[in-house]
C-alpha cells in the first residue's frame, strides 16, 4: 500500500505512525504530509527517514490510503482531491462525519458497511469512540433509551499547542493559550466551541455521532464535556437507561468479551479503568459498574480510553487495515 499521512506532525500523526509500525501495517511507500511551515522536514517511519511534501505534492503520487488528521478545513478542502485521483480517505477531522452519504465507522460496530465506492470514510470523535465501544454490545442486549455523559478530557485531545500550554504553565513560563484559561490545576467546561443551543461542538458529537454509529435516531443522549490537566486518555461518567432490565453481572460479562474492551471493575481491591493507565494503550476500559439505584432500568459506569489510540490512530488504521483484508482499496 502506497499511504499518505496527513497532519504526520501532529499529536495525531505521531500516534498513527508508531500505529502503523506496531501493527505492521503492509506499506510499500510511505508519504508523509503536513503544512507548508514542515514541508522538507524529515520524518522517520520504520527506520528510514522521509522528506514531509505539500499536500498538493501528496495528491499527484496517487496513494492508495490516505489517513487524514490535519483539521477539519484541510480535510474538507483536500479529502475529495484525494478521492478524485482514486485514494481512499480515513478522516480524524469532524468534517465528513455527520455527511449523509459518508459512513462513520468504528471497526468493531458497523465496518461491514464498507465498499470500495466508500472514498472518504469518517473517523468518529475520541470521546464518542470509546463510548459507543461499550453502548453496542448493550445496546443489541437491553435496548438503550437515554444516555447521560459527562467527560474529563485530556488536553492531548486538543493537539500539540494545548500540550504546550500546560507544559508552560508547570514551568512558570508565560506563553501561548490553547485555552481562554489555565489548565494546570484547573477544570474547564469548554471543549471545541460552543453552538446556538448552549452546547459545545464537542457535546453535540457525543450526542449525533452516538446516534449515527448505532444507526438508532431514537436513542436520546445528553452530554457534559470537560477539559481536565491528564494527559494519558478521556474519561467518562456515563449513565445509561435501557428499556429492559438486566443484571449487573451479566452486564459485566457482555462488555469483558467485547472485543476492543477491556473490564477494570474489582472495588474490593480499588480496581476500575484510569488515564494514566490507558495511556499507549488500544484497548477501551470500563468499570464501576453499577445499579443506578434512583431509576428503574439504569446502570453507571466509567470508561477510559487512550483518545489518541482508539480515540484516534488505532481506529483509524483499524479501518485501513479492513479496508485491506476486505479487498476494498
Ligand atoms: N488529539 C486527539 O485526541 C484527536 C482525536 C481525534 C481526532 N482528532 C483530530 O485530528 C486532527 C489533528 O489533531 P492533532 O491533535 O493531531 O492536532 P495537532 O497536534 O495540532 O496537529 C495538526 C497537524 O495538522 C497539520 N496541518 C495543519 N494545518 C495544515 C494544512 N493547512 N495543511 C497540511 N497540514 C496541516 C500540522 O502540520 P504542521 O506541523 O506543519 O503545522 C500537524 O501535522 C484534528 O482534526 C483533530 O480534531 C484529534
Amino acid at each position: 500500500m502506497k499511504v499518505a499521512l496527513v497532519g504526520a506532525t501532529g499529536m495525531v500523526g505521531d500516534v498513527m505512525i508508531k500505529v502503523l509500525q506496531e501493527r505492521q501495517f503492509p506499506v510499500t511507500e510511505f508519504i508523509p504530509v503536513a503544512s507548508e511551515r514542515s514541508v522538507g522536514k524529515t520524518i522517520t517511519f520504520n527506520n528510514k527517514d522521509y522528506t514531509i511534501v505539500g499536500l498538493q505534492d501528496a495528491v499527484n503520487q496517487k496513494p492508495d490510503i490516505a489517513l487524514f488528521s490535519a483539521g477539519g478545513s484541510t480535510s474538507l478542502e483536500w479529502a475529495p482531491k484525494f478521492a478524485e485521483v482514486g485514494t481512499t480517505v480515513i478522516d480524524n477531522s469532524s468534517a465528513w462525519r455527520m455527511d449523509q452519504n459518508k459512513k462513520l465507522v468504528v471497526p468493531e460496530i458497523n465496518a461491514n458497511q464498507l465498499t470500495k465506492a466508500d472514498k472518504i470514510i469518517a473517523n468518529p470523535n475520541c470521546s464518542t469512540i470509546q463510548m459507543v465501544m461499550c453502548l453496542a454490545p448493550l445496546h443489541k442486549k437491553y435496548k438503550i433509551k437515554r444516555v447521560v455523559v459527562s467527560t474529563y478530557q485530556s488536553i492531548s485531545g486538543t493537539g500539540v499547542k494545548a500540550v504546550q500550554q500546560l507544559e508552560n504553565e508547570l514551568a512558570g513560563i508565560k506563553g501561548e493559550m490553547a485555552y481562554h484559561y489555565p489548565i494546570f490545576k484547573n477544570a474547564i467546561p469548554h471543549c471545541d466551541v460552543f453552538e446556538d443551543n448552549g452546547y459545545t461542538k464537542e457535546e453535540m458529537k457525543l450526542v449525533n455521532e452516538t446516534q449515527k454509529i448505532l444507526d438508532d435516531r431514537s436513542i436520546a443522549v445528553t452530554a457534559t464535556a470537560v477539559r481536565i490537566p491528564t494527559a494519558g486518555g478521556h474519561s467518562e461518567a456515563v449513565n445509561i437507561e435501557f428499556e429492559n432490565d438486566f443484571d449487573v453481572n451479566e452486564v459485566k460479562d457482555l462488555l469483558s468479551k467485547t472485543d476492543g474492551v477491556v473490564l477494570q471493575d474489582n472495588i474490593d481491591v480499588n480496581t476500575y479503568p484510569m488515564p494514566l493507565y490507558a495511556n499507549g494503550k488500544d484497548d477501551v476500559f470500563v468499570g464501576r459498574i453499577r445499579r443506578d439505584g434512583s431509576q428503574a432500568n439504569t446502570i453507571n459506569m466509567w470508561i477510559v480510553s487512550d483518545n489518541l489510540r482508539k480515540g484516534a490512530a488505532t481506529n483509524t488504521v483499524q479501518i485501513a487495515e479492513y479496508l485491506v483484508k476486505n479487498n476494498l482499496v
